[in-house]
């Protein structure tokens, strides 16, 4: 089936797409954000004590509205996107947006300023907007940016990245889009859950 992936121009108004019906309501645009951040707690199990002591990188972070949750309750928490409108906007979201204690600590759309590697990587919404060599770059900068043995977790769509799960080997899961989790071992990225969180 042909699919209708886009490029970054797209995102270039990002309030308008990423999601348009907040465009102009702050509030309701960070508590859709919560929604996603509480959907990756779920599926990572991952403890607020053990977080504090872990660096987090948002890979498509868009305007960082997600990122700042993870400020909340990450050590160190960097946000990824190549399209410089959505870095533009985060840094306009987050001085009128004011109920976030902590700020993550860069926001970015030049992959060179990364010069670490994370405990976690997290890439929302983003992996079923992307053509095949996207694909590609995408998850090859983020086997890169990864610690040996620490995860990834992506938003994908049974669907639109139904390539991704038949290489994988990964059973399709019942809803359109689940988080999957990568580890990286060896230098590589292995997936063995499809299906951690049904939406
Ligand atoms: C649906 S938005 C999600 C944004 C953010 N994760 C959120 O949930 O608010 C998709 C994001 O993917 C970004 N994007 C587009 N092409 C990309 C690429 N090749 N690699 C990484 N991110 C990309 C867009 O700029 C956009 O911010």
């Amino acid at each position: 089936m042909a699919m209708n992936f886009f490029k970054e121009g797209h995102w270039s108004s990002p309030r308008k797409t990423i999601a348009n019906r907040f465009a102009d309501d702050d509030y309701g645009y960070v508590y859709h954000a919560g929604i996603l951040f509480s959907e990756f707690l779920r599926a990572s199990d991952i403890s607020a004590g053990k977080a504090r002591g872990m660096s987090l990188l948002d890979y498509g972070c868009g305007t960082g509205r997600v990122a700042r949750f993870f400020s909340m309750i990450f050590g160190e928490v960097y946000g990824y996107d190549p399209v410089p409108e959505c870095i533009t906007e985060s840094d306009a979201e987050g001085k009128r947006v004011e109920m976030f204690p902590r700020q993550p600590k860069l926001f970015t759309s030049n992959i060179q300023d990364i010069t670490k590697k994370f405990d976690i990587i997290v890439s929302i919404n983003v992996f079923e907007h992307l053509d095949a060599p996207r694909f590609g770059v995408a998850l090859g900068n983020i086997t890169n940016l990864l610690k040996n043995d620490a995860a990834c977790y992506l938003w994908v769509h049974k669907i639109k990245n139904a390539d991704f799960f038949a290489k994988h080997n990964l059973s399709l899961p019942e809803s359109n889009v689940s988080i999957v989790k990568g580890t990286k071992k060896s230098g590589q990225l292995i997936f063995s859950e499809s299906n951690i969180l049904k939406k």
